[in-house]
């Protein structure tokens, strides 16, 4: 069997090609592409801690892409510093502080559908509120928001069968950069209350002079590329997998009981990202031979850690494919772990829990139109672009 990220049959339930990895195959090679796979959940864990054998600095993804420079793609000691320039922003006491503007931006987006019989849970929301979040925070004009968002969605976007961008997400990839230059242009001559103006006034420690520097402008553009992607695309993708989810008959009990109960959402919030996570895989590079799941990596190859496959393993989760938000889901590998652990972390709990009560408090009873669906296919990013429900009284 083969395992093709680019197939968009797998991608609509990749679930049963995990389950034959796990069993038969926990280390894979794919000979076409030329990467490694892990499939087990201990196995993805302990690649996540073993930063020195599992470098990211070869990327992210499968593809060869020309990443900048960001945290995301970097190692120890570049990717401390880095991290560290914009930690607080995103730590927990920094988001709960920034719960009423949060959950005044969602409920602006849901109260619009109220009264509407069908609504596109994706389309009209999902993928409009975390941008205005995110947004809001580094400081993107409202004006500017649906582009930013396009053109981070279309950078993503892949062809089937053909790993590398096509035209039209380059295109849209340099569109965004062209706008975070203009902003970041005008932070400097007018500086504001926002995350680009804190890091255009940054100083990074260079080991190299001794001295702190500023930002270069690649740096500083990876930091907008990256925080606007990140910060957009994954949550869009949780909402609609979430609401999908809980639209199925054998989870009604659930839905039921966070409309009930607004105190069990945070737990349901994880045991969501666990059964069907955004985000099903991230790459590293191996910098030596490892030894691992039966098999050998050896030295300079990408090696896929399969985030989709670790949340469904038997062995970290009793009937993995059971939607169940009791679980204990305290090692949750859907946002990462370790070093590169999401950086969002504490964002997105929040965005999702509200998203979840509010939704609730207005839609408790809706039915996916299952032949309407829309999937979105990028490479390692997994959901819908498009999720129309009907709206039950
Ligand atoms: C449900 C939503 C989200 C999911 C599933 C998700 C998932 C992930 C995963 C799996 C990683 C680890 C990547 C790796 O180790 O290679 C990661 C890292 C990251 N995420 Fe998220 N993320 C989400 C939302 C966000 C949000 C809202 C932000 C906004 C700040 C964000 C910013 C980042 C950044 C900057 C990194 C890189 C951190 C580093 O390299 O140290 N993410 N995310």
């Amino acid at each position: 069997m083969e395992y093709d990220p680019y197939d968009y049959e797998t991608d609509k339930n990749p679930y049963p090609v995990y389950e034959h990895f796990r069993k038969n195959e926990p280390l894979y090679h794919n000979q076409k592409f030329d990467f490694y796979a892990l499939f087990r959940f201990e196995d993805v864990l302990s690649a996540f801690m073993d930063s020195k054998r599992y470098s990211s600095t070869g990327g992210v993804t499968l593809e060869d892409l020309p990443f900048g420079p960001m945290m995301i793609v970097q190692d120890p000691p570049e990717h401390i510093r880095t991290r560290g320039l914009v930690r607080g922003y995103f730590s927990k006491q920094t988001i709960t502080a920034m719960e009423p503007a949060i959950r005044e931006i969602v409920c602006r987006h849901l109260d619009q559908l109220v009264g509407q019989s069908e609504v596109d849970a994706v389309g009209s929301f999902s993928s409009l509120f975390p941008m205005d979040v995110i947004s809001s925070i580094l400081g993107i004009p409202e004006e500017d928001r649906d582009e930013i968002r396009i053109a981070s969605n279309n950078s993503l976007s892949r062809k089937p069968g053909d790993p590398m961008p096509p035209p039209e997400s380059i295109q849209a990839a340099l569109t965004t950069r062209a706008l975070y230059a203009g902003y970041l242009e005008d932070r400097r001559k007018n500086p504001r209350d926002d995350l680009m103006t804190a890091l255009v006034n940054a100083r990074l420690d260079d080991p190299g002079t001794g001295t702190p520097r500023p930002l270069t402008q690649e740096e500083l553009l990876g930091f907008c590329g990256l925080i606007a992607a990140a910060g957009s695309e994954t949550l869009t993708k949780f909402f609609g997998n979430a609401i999908n989810a809980l639209a199925k008959p054998e989870n009604e009990a659930a839905r039921s009981e966070i409309i009930s109960d607004e105190e069990c959402i945070p737990n349901a919030f994880e045991e969501i990202l666990r059964y069907d996570p955004p985000t099903h895989y991230t790459v590293r590079t191996s910098t030596t031979d490892i030894e691992v799941a039966g098999g050998v990596i050896p030295k300079g190859k990408k090696v896929a850690l399969m985030i989709g496959s670790a949340c469904r393993d038997p062995s970290e989760f009793d009937e993995p494919a059971k939607l169940d938000i009791h679980r204990d889901v305290s090692r949750q590998l859907a946002l990462g772990f370790g070093l590169h652990l999401c950086l969002g972390s504490a964002l997105v709990r929040m965005e999702g829990k509200i998203a979840l009560e509010e939704w609730h408090r207005r839609f408790p009873r809706y039915e996916v139109q299952e032949d309407r669906v829309e999937w979105v296919h990028s490479s390692n990013v997994r959901g819908f672009s498009s999720l129309p429900v009907r709206l039950l009284a």
